[in-house]
């Protein structure tokens, strides 16, 4: 009976020790295991007499139990443990603010040329694109602007520098996006209608002009086009973009080599108190060239103007930006002052469309 009493004290002193889930698993083992100490006494009842028997035996099924209930209620205390030591180490204040994180914004002429795509696409237009270091012939020749014409003299064109010896054609860096209406009418052929928005360059630097700005082309090819056609699209266009019922637009005679006839488009305005109106007062502001595309421009584009007719135009994005959002200066466009960014800058979850608001 000494060696039960002897077996109850070792194992009751092991479980109260271990103190991790391994270390009672272990003293589960020595004790209640295939071969622990207690499961070897409990075998060796078969060999005892039936008197010896009639006393080890619930001796040794009540030690047992108690190991058994032991051992458990140790392991629920030592999960309760590691419970409050996982909650301790891993509590969480939800009521404190989070974390800044910086947001940008979008800039305004992005914004813009946003805006016009999804007004263009509401009326058939698709976006083409073209290099920004263009080919002198589509920049110039193909436009119907050959090589003494004065257009070039005014457009203070950057060329690309070229080593003695080296035959290559000329390039520039493109002076506006007119030369995609070639790369455009080549690609896809009539009928057609795209808009091409993108950066443009010229040497020029004041408080209007810097030396790369942004302009969108638009360009429709079709049977019987007539300048009837671009003046509706031009007037939905600046209703939709400027966000009035009522635009009224003015188009004065002018000339482009790669037009004819050619029109320069003003838009009605007022500049009462210093603030601009668009649709009301007594001011005109120029706000695009046009006309109805050159049949030698078409012949470039690999159409033939004896079938085919188109109406083209050319307007400034920063401009229109400006006039919109009520920006003075465009030099600022481009210095990225994170004020300035910050100001006049759009968010970024917020995408144009004609059903939402374009600027919502
Ligand atoms: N490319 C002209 C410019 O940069 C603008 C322009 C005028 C484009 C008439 C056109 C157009 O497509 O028909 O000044």
């Amino acid at each position: 009976m000494d060696a039960i009493a002897d077996l109850r004290a070792t194992y009751l002193d092991q479980i109260a020790r271990a103190s991790y889930p391994d270390a009672l698993e272990a003293v589960r083992l020595a004790a209640l295991g295939k071969k622990g100490e207690i499961s070897l006494k409990m075998r060796e009842l078969g060999r005892m007499t039936p008197e010896e028997r009639k006393i080890a035996g619930p001796a040794l099924n009540a030690l047992k139990d108690e190991i058994d209930a032991a051992l458990k209620a140790r392991r629920a205390a030592l999960e309760d443990a590691a419970l409050e030591e996982r909650l301790r180490g891993e509590w969480l204040d939800v009521s404190l603010p989070g974390r800044p994180r910086p947001r940008g914004t979008v800039h305004p002429v992005s914004q813009v040329m946003e805006e016009l795509t999804a007004i263009f696409a509401d009326m058939g237009f698709s976006v083409a694109e073209g290099p920004q270091v263009e080919t002198d012939w589509h920049n110039f020749d193909a436009l119907n602007i050959p090589p003494e014409h004065p257009a070039r003299q005014e457009h203070d064109t950057f060329f690309m520098h070229r080593s003695e010896g080296d035959n290559r054609p000329p390039h520039v860096l493109r002076t506006h996006t007119s030369p995609v209406q070639i790369r455009a009418m080549q690609d896809q052929g009539a009928p057609l209608r795209v808009i091409a928005p993108g950066r443009v360059y010229r040497m020029d630097m004041d408080q209007t002009h810097t030396p790369m700005f942004h302009q969108v082309e638009g360009l429709a090819v079709d049977r019987d086009i007539s300048m009837a056609n671009l003046k509706w699209t031009l007037e939905e266009f600046c209703r939709a973009f400027f966000e009035v019922d009522e635009v009224e637009l003015r188009f004065r005679a002018s000339h482009f080599p790669f037009t004819e006839p050619s029109a320069e488009v003003d838009i009605r305005c007022s500049w009462e108190g210093g603030q601009l109106k668009i649709g009301e007062g007594d001011d005109w502001m120029e706000i695009l060239g046009s006309g109805m595309v050159h049949p030698k421009v078409l012949e470039a584009g690999g159409i033939d103007p004896t079938r085919w007719q188109g109406f083209a135009f050319g307007l400034g994005i920063d401009r229109i930006a400006m006039l919109k959002y009520g920006i003075p200066d465009l030099r600022a466009f481009f210095e990225s002052d994170l004020r300035w960014l910050r100001h006049y800058g759009f968010s970024a979850l917020s995408v144009p469309n004609l059903h939402a608001g374009l600027s919502g």
